[in-house]
């Protein structure tokens, strides 16, 4: 039965299922692999919660897939994360002493339903996992990731930098995609970030980075990237996209949510006809909306492109002064007052429009939820995961 054995897979999947019985697991797990294999604890950053849970919350819907009989999507799931793994340094050896710390653990929690059929089950999931995660990063033969230097660090706002760097070798990503992004200040602390222009074959990218407050890699990019840094970039993910032949494009970004929008916005203007671009463009203050002059000039040469400024507040604090005034020139869109899903559900329902949302969790939700409920199809709706 093994894999087929959904009843016996169901048992599994409570077990590894996050919460407190799960985190017991997963901690034992991780202890066994530790206390046997140094080398892979090294590769992990010091604080272990989050990667507990991530790894539970992987085996659950692993479980779950198996349980639906749907087995392509965990193998092509199983062998992206094989392949993104190599970023880390991950080994063949890892995976051995892995998969031995692993099928212990389940053994000893799972000691009171342990049988015949248990044992199949398990060494079946485990064995899955091991032999597609390693085969696939095994037969990858692309570079894990590419390293290149800061070239220029501009504080664009108080809490906003842009980042651009030339990479030793030409990234390879569609616009809208984003990247893990390692820098030498936290090194084994790969974060995502979205490239803002589209792949050049120089190798430049640019990044736009804004600073989570207590956040670890954001506040070190804002207080300490510097020209000359070594970053490193690993293989991109993610789907936004425009399709050309859609009809008209509807884009909502918050802050940084630009970034992946406005790469999709420059290529478009490789086109001369194109669908039409309606971008609202939201921070908190007028002075947070750091990228309009650019934004400006490109909707001032391409009539496909609109932007809609809009801040949560209609004055400046203090510290504005210190950075470029982002007033439209006339002509433009007026900047708009309020938060990004009142103000662009108050043009209508956008429904006949593909819709791209980019910008933190809770705008995101918002947004998708005020636009569904005034009766857009969530189907048309297009974001990025909503954590990393
Ligand atoms: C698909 C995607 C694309 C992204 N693109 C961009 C982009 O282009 N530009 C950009 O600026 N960002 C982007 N991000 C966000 C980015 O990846 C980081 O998540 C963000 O910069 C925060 O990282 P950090 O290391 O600064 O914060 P972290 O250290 O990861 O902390 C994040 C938050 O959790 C809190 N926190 C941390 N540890 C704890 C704890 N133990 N207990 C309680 N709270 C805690 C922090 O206070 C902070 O508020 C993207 C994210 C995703 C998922
Ligand atoms: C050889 C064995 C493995 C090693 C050495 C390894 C190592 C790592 C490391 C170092 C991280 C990053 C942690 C961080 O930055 O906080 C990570 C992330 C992750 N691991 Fe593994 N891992 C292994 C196997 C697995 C397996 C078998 C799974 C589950 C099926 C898994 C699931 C994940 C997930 C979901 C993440 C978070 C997403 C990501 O960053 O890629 N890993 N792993």
């Amino acid at each position: 039965m093994g894999l087929e054995d959904r009843e016996t897979m169901r048992i599994l999947r409570a077990a590894v299922c996050p919460g407190p019985e799960s985190e017991v697991l997963i901690r034992d797990f991780y202890t066994r692999w530790f206390a046997t294999d140094l080398s892979a604890r090294d590769l992990f950053p010091p604080d272990m919660e989050k990667q507990r849970y991530v790894f539970a919350e992987a085996l659950t819907w692993l479980c779950n897939e198996l349980i639906a009989q749907r087995a392509e999507e965990p193998v092509a799931f199983l062998a992206q994360l094989g392949r993104d793994h190599r970023k880390y340094g991950v080994t063949q050896a890892h995976y051995e002493t892995l998969k031995t710390a692993l099928l212990g653990a389940l053994r000893t929690h799972l000691a009171e339903h342990w049988d015949r059929r248990m044992s199949e089950a398990v060494n079946d999931v485990v064995t899955l996992v091991v032999g597609v995660m390693s085969g696939a990063a095994d037969a990858e033969t692309s570079p894990p990731f590419c390293d290149g230097t800061v070239l220029e660090h501009l504080r664009a706002t108080r809490d906003v930098s842009v980042i651009r760097l030339k990479m030793e070798h030409a990234l390879s990503y569609l616009p809208g995609q984003y990247v893990p992004v390692q820098i030498p200040q936290w090194p084994r602390r790969w974060r995502y970030l979205s490239p803002s222009i589209p792949a050049d074959a120089n190798g430049y990218v640019e990044f736009h980075v804004r600073s989570v407050p207590g956040g670890m890699v954001s506040t070190a990019i804002l207080g300490e990237a510097r020209p000359g840094d070594r970053w490193r970039v690993s293989n991109p993910h993610g789907a936004l996209h425009i399709d050309r032949d859609a009809g008209d494009v509807l884009m909502v970004a918050g802050s940084t949510g630009l970034a992946p929008l406005r790469a999709l916005i420059m290529d478009l203007a490789r086109f001369s006809e194109n669908p039409r671009v309606h971008l609202f463009f939201g921070a908190k203050y007028p002075a947070d909306l750091y990228d309009l002059p650019t934004l400006w000039e490109v909707a001032s040469t391409n009539p496909w492109l609109s932007v809609t400024p809009v801040s949560e507040l209609t004055f400046d604090p203090p510290w504005a002064s210190d950075y470029p005034d982002p007033t439209p020139p006339r002509g433009l869109h007026v900047r708009q007052t309020g938060l990004l899903p009142e103000v662009v559900t108050r043009y209508g329902s956008w429904s006949d429009r593909q819709i791209l949302l980019c910008g933190g969790p809770a705008m995101v939700t918002a947004t998708k939820q005020a636009l569904i409920a005034k009766g857009a199809p969530a189907e048309r709706i297009q974001h990025d995961p909503l954590a990393s």
